[in-house]
């Protein structure tokens, strides 16, 4: 038995590369038989027609494949068409080098989960990993090699749409996050047939547009770039990502694209990133656009030198580097270099072994839209709901009354699986008024109205609010389902005004008017200045984008069969005025004081938010002690233990995310108010209490000094805990060193 068992082992080690010898040796003889041409071919991808996020440029993509000058494909999928391009690779070319296929697969592939910031509202790091691997493994099985996710860039602003694909705004969380996605997408070592390569994007400091304006300039301190937006991205790499994507943006100037320091000096030499970098769409033609490039020529000498190696739909690497080369102005060592990684990136994945190794029918059909993808939705989903107003305890609503349900979003499909929602079917979403027919099991009363378009385009709004009035008054309770279409929110779709839009505002006033209570359900990619929803809803359910099972994930936390848990990632500001607002803010020389004039404030709104950072309701209540500190001195070497007991003392079970923030008093460099540092999630029966702990060190006490030096400096802490960002219970202890 023995022996068999052994060359079981033996085989199932290296199930992939059995065919084909040593990576190294392997690449390096495939590269000496390869042309320049070759070689840079492999340095160019194309999309193929399915979706696009720019204006196409290569409609011949396949006549590129044939002649060999084509490393890498996006935008298609489906086992059978991957197949198909992949054929032409392999039959048709000298060296027939197969194509490795990327996708944005970012919140689902065929099932949808939902939206990032969502999904991040969970705080739930082994929920997000398995969203992740699920998404790896419908889209595996469907050809695609590689994913263009997670994006991993912090956000503070609003107005910019893509703070839909992230985790929000705390470089802490969003580093584990980061961390959560990349093990969920790849696995532990990159290659497995059920799993896909991740992309970590966008690099750098995309999510910090002036103004929150898509595509615009970055421009901010060294300080602030390293310690707020650079940690989620090295987080990944360290987490295993394969590649990462350049970002449109500049930085102080600097397109990312085009910046050697970011790409090479940092990337590659401080962070030892070790895979292939490619750019976002057609950046390296943007560099003229930017200005910092004078022809398409200079273009490609910039992004190559910078430290690019794929080229994402610009086609300018094979018309430029060869002419380059011959004149010196770039180096073909760096060409090796870029080749090598890519090369390296197929071998991982066993296509040299078999280049249809993910492009199986008859393997996708059992896999997509299978049970446990459609259960981790239903269950992702209710996790990713922020509960976040409750007055006198409207919700759960009671199955026995009569509901009237409004809104464009009762029985809307498509806008549930929101934006970058994959290859995913909106069909099969399940829409609001589903779900809520399915829970209420045949009790009560439902009665419907659309109530408002999503945006006021059609100019039939007096008659649809006059239904909507007319049914409401009838019902014990009305259940509003406004917010956003799913196209504001995500890529190209900033907003100056982050509201629910008008028409839909309009309903919220004549059905409060009525004076029936009402629950608010929102659907939105972003957070919303909800001053007006907050003043006339009695409850409000953040539900996002929750993907293909939304309307059952809603019932679930309307009737309380679950009791909702999510907590804000990200700060809701009372109006736009107010943006960017965070809660990692600085005192100020002037901190806010409201009796003294001259102060730092605002004439005519709070410098507090409506909803902060952490912020989430439960159907029960949570008390915290006072937080307990293990020794008030802290040296080198040493841990101190925080602890906090947390008691559920409401009527339900229901759980907790404990969070605990630190502040530096005085330091160097004047710094955060608040930085969270740790939390965790506990689920408390009626009655219960439990300690919660972390232990500190001095890692986490550590910030870029004045001298631009990652160290600590001796002094007084306060470290808080709490269930949100603003309700906290403090204690300090001096650190030593
Ligand atoms: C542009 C987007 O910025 C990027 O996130 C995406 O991965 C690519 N297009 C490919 O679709």
């Amino acid at each position: 038995m023995i022996r068999p068992l052994i060359l079981f082992l033996f085989l199932t080690s290296f199930p992939v590369h059995a065919a084909v010898p040593k990576m190294d040796t392997f690449i390096t003889q495939l590269m000496a038989k390869m042309t320049l041409e070759e070689k840079i071919g492999q340095m160019e991808q194309y999309t193929a027609e399915m979706a696009v996020t720019g204006n196409s440029i290569k409609g011949d993509y396949r006549d590129e494949i044939i002649k060999g000058r084509v490393g890498s494909i996006l935008n298609a999928h489906g086992a059978k068409f991957t197949r198909e391009l992949q054929k032409i690779a392999v039959e048709n070319t000298r060296l027939k080098i197969p194509l490795i296929f990327g996708y944005d697969v970012i919140h689902g592939f065929k099932t949808i989960f939902p939206i990032p910031l969502g999904e991040s509202s969970s705080w739930d790091l082994k929920l997000m990993e398995k969203s992740a691997r699920l998404a790896a493994n419908e889209a595996a099985a469907e050809g695609v090699h590689w994913t263009f996710a997670p994006m991993v860039d912090i956000a503070r602003d609003p107005r910019w749409g893509r703070i839909a694909e992230g985790a929000g705004e705390d470089p802490w969380l969003g580093s584990r996050i980061a961390e959560a996605r990349v093990r969920g997408f790849q696995g532990d070592v990159p290659g497995a047939q059920d799993r896909v390569l991740a992309c970590v994007k966008h690099f750098a400091a995309y999510g910090a547009p002036i103004a929150g304006r898509d595509y615009n300039s970055v421009d901010m301190s060294e300080r602030e770039l390293r310690e707020t937006y650079l940690p989620p991205y090295a987080a990944a790499i360290n987490a295993g990502a394969a590649t990462v994507m350049t970002s449109f943006n500049d930085i102080a100037g600097v397109p990312s694209t085009a910046n050697e320091w970011l790409l090479t000096d940092l990337l590659r030499r401080q962070w030892k990133f070790k895979g292939f970098v490619v750019t976002d769409y057609t950046a390296v033609n943007e560099l003229i656009q930017h200005g910092v490039a004078a022809d398409e020529k200079q273009a490609t000498q910039l992004a190559v030198r910078a430290g690019v190696d794929l080229e994402m739909q610009g086609g300018l690497f094979t018309k430029n580097v060869p002419a380059l080369i011959k004149e010196h102005k770039l180096n073909r060592a760096l060409i090796d270099k870029s080749v090598r990684r890519i090369l390296e990136a197929k071998y991982k994945l066993g296509l040299f072994n078999d280049p249809y190794r993910f492009s199986d029918e008859q393997r996708a059909q059992p896999i997509v839209m299978a049970r446990d993808k459609m259960e981790h939705a239903r269950e992702v989903a209710r996790r990713s709901i922020v509960l976040l107003k409750n007055s006198r305890s409207l919700l759960p609503l009671k199955r026995a009354s009569t509901i009237a349900l409004i809104g464009p979003f009762v029985d809307n499909q498509r806008d549930v699986i929101g934006n970058w929602s994959a290859a995913g079917d909106w069909k099969k979403a399940v829409s609001l008024a589903v779900g809520i027919n399915a829970a209420r099991a045949g009790q009560g009363k439902i009665v419907t109205a659309q109530g408002a378009e999503l945006v006021d385009s059609k100019g039939s709004t007096d008659a649809l609010i006059n239904e909507a009035v007319t049914k409401a008054k009838n019902a014990d309770v009305v259940v509003l389902a406004l917010g956003e279409p799913e196209w504001m929110s995500g890529e190209a779709a900033s907003r100056t005004r982050v509201r629910v839009p008008e028409n839909q505002q309009a309903l919220l006033r004549a059905l409060h008017a009525t004076g029936k209570p009402i629950v608010l359900v929102l659907f939105n990619g972003r957070p919303l200045a909800l001053e007006l929803e907050n003043e006339m809803a009695d409850a409000i359910v953040e539900t996002w984008f929750l993907g293909t099972q939304s309307g059952h994930a809603i019932a679930d936390v309307l009737f309380g069969d679950y009791n909702p848990a999510g907590k804000l990632t990200v700060t809701f500001p009372v109006n736009e005025g107010q943006i960017p607002i965070y809660y990692a803010t600085k005192l100020t020389g002037r901190p806010f004081n409201a009796k003294s004039k001259y102060t730092s404030k605002y004439l005519d709104a709070s410098n507090e938010p409506l909803f902060p950072f952490g912020w989430g309701l439960s159907y029960t209540n949570f008390t915290y002690s006072s937080v307990q500190l293990s020794r008030d001195r802290l040296r080198p070497g040493q841990k101190l233990k925080v602890s906090v007991t947390v008691t559920n003392s409401g009527a339900r079970d229901g759980e907790e995310t404990v969070q605990f923030y630190i502040h530096d008093l005085v330091a160097s460099v004047s710094r955060p108010v608040k930085q969270l540092r740790s939390f965790a999630k506990i689920f408390l029966k009626k009655g219960e209490s439990r300690e919660v702990a972390f232990e500190l060190s001095l890692e986490d006490l550590k910030f870029y000094n004045q001298a631009m030096k990652w160290t600590t400096e001796p002094g007084r802490f306060k470290v808080m805990a709490g269930g949100n960002s603003r309700d906290l219970k403090e204690a300090s202890f001096t650190l030593i060193n």
